[in-house]
């Protein structure tokens, strides 16, 4: 984008977006607050907020942006990062896959039908638990200090820490995620401990950040690993063109084809209502909105994307 065209894309985009935001949250009537980690069900689901980020660090704020909420899956998408930076390619591609599902984030039906028995990817829950195993550490405090500091310094916020409420939350009720996890020590996926793994997953899941914190971390995605801002690379070019290319495929579970038709930028979604997206080379974007379709997803985050990627021509095809 030349520097005339950011100019005006910024200029629009400030214009505009508190009409889109509106417009956008009516959406919010047609999906639910996820009730099944029951801490989550408190959040209120008829809000909306977004930031986007250019790469200087100028920010485009919209709606209820101020309102914090935790990563869940789009967690997984640094886990993974982290995962690969700590073992290579070989090593988690000996976990994990590279293939969509088509099912359910939480879904166990191909472990047991598809051999090896490993996860398909690293964005379903199954997958996000066996790289939650390869995380370097001799404990799983040590593995979970790692995170959060890697966490820290992609968003570039010192202050990020676990929502322990939510932690402990899903921690108490996460019978499906347990099922799993016992599933794939059977099959030989994870090395360490059923419990430690666990705990190194739902803590992951529960780190809190607001939009400004998600489009920080986006933004770094959308400059392929170099932190624009700071001007100092943080992940290698390489780990990050798998991390995205998994948010194009994955990202937004079994709505990813839809998306990838309506908004066609690389995605990732959380329960707590959150979407990561960026334009690549250009912008981090971060938002919120709770109430989500049957898949899982913002059903207003993804209609507001929706509309963004048409009015600026965003999509990468
Ligand atoms: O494991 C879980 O179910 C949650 N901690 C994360 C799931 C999630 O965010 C799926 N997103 N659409």
């Amino acid at each position: 984008m030349r520097h005339e065209q950011h100019e005006a894309t910024w200029k629009q985009l400030n214009a505009h977006i508190d009409e889109w935001v509106a417009s956008s949250k009516t959406h919010t009537s047609e999906g639910h607050v996820a009730s099944y980690i029951p801490e989550l069900a408190n959040a209120p689901a008829d809000i909306l907020g977004i930031c986007i980020m250019d790469s200087e660090g100028n920010t485009c704020l919209a709606g209820d942006s101020d309102f914090r909420f935790t990563l869940q899956s789009i967690s997984k998408v640094f886990t993974l990062i982290l995962a690969l930076m700590d073992n290579g390619e070989d090593v988690v591609f000996s976990k994990v896959g590279m293939e969509p599902t088509g099912d359910d984030f939480n879904s166990m039906l191909k472990l047991e039908l598809v051999e090896p028995g490993i996860p398909f990817n690293p964005l379903i829950n199954a997958g996000a638990i066996a790289i939650s195993s390869l995380i370097a550490g001799d404990s799983t405090d040590t593995q979970v200090e790692r995170i959060l500091s890697f966490f820290r310094e992609i968003a570039d916020n010192p202050s990020l820490t676990i929502n322990q409420n939510v932690f402990k939350s899903e921690s108490d009720t996460a019978h499906r995620n347990r099922s799993l996890a016992y599933f794939l020590k059977d099959n030989g996926v994870l090395d360490r401990e059923v419990d430690d793994v666990l705990r190194v997953y739902f803590s992951h899941c529960s780190i809190e950040v607001n939009c400004t914190d998600l489009a920080r971390m986006a933004l770094v995605l959308a400059h392929n690993g170099v932190d624009p801002i700071r001007n100092q690379r943080l992940i290698p070019r390489r780990f990050v063109q798998i991390a995205k290319t998994f948010m194009f495929t994955c990202g937004m579970y079994n709505a990813s084809g839809e998306f990838a038709m309506n908004v066609g930028l690389p995605a990732k979604s959380g329960v707590s209502g959150s979407i990561l997206t960026m334009v690549p080379g250009h912008y981090g974007i971060g938002l919120v909105g709770p109430a989500l379709n049957r898949k899982g997803n913002s059903t207003a985050g993804v209609h507001l994307l929706g509309i963004l990627s048409q009015e600026f021509d965003w999509s990468l095809f």
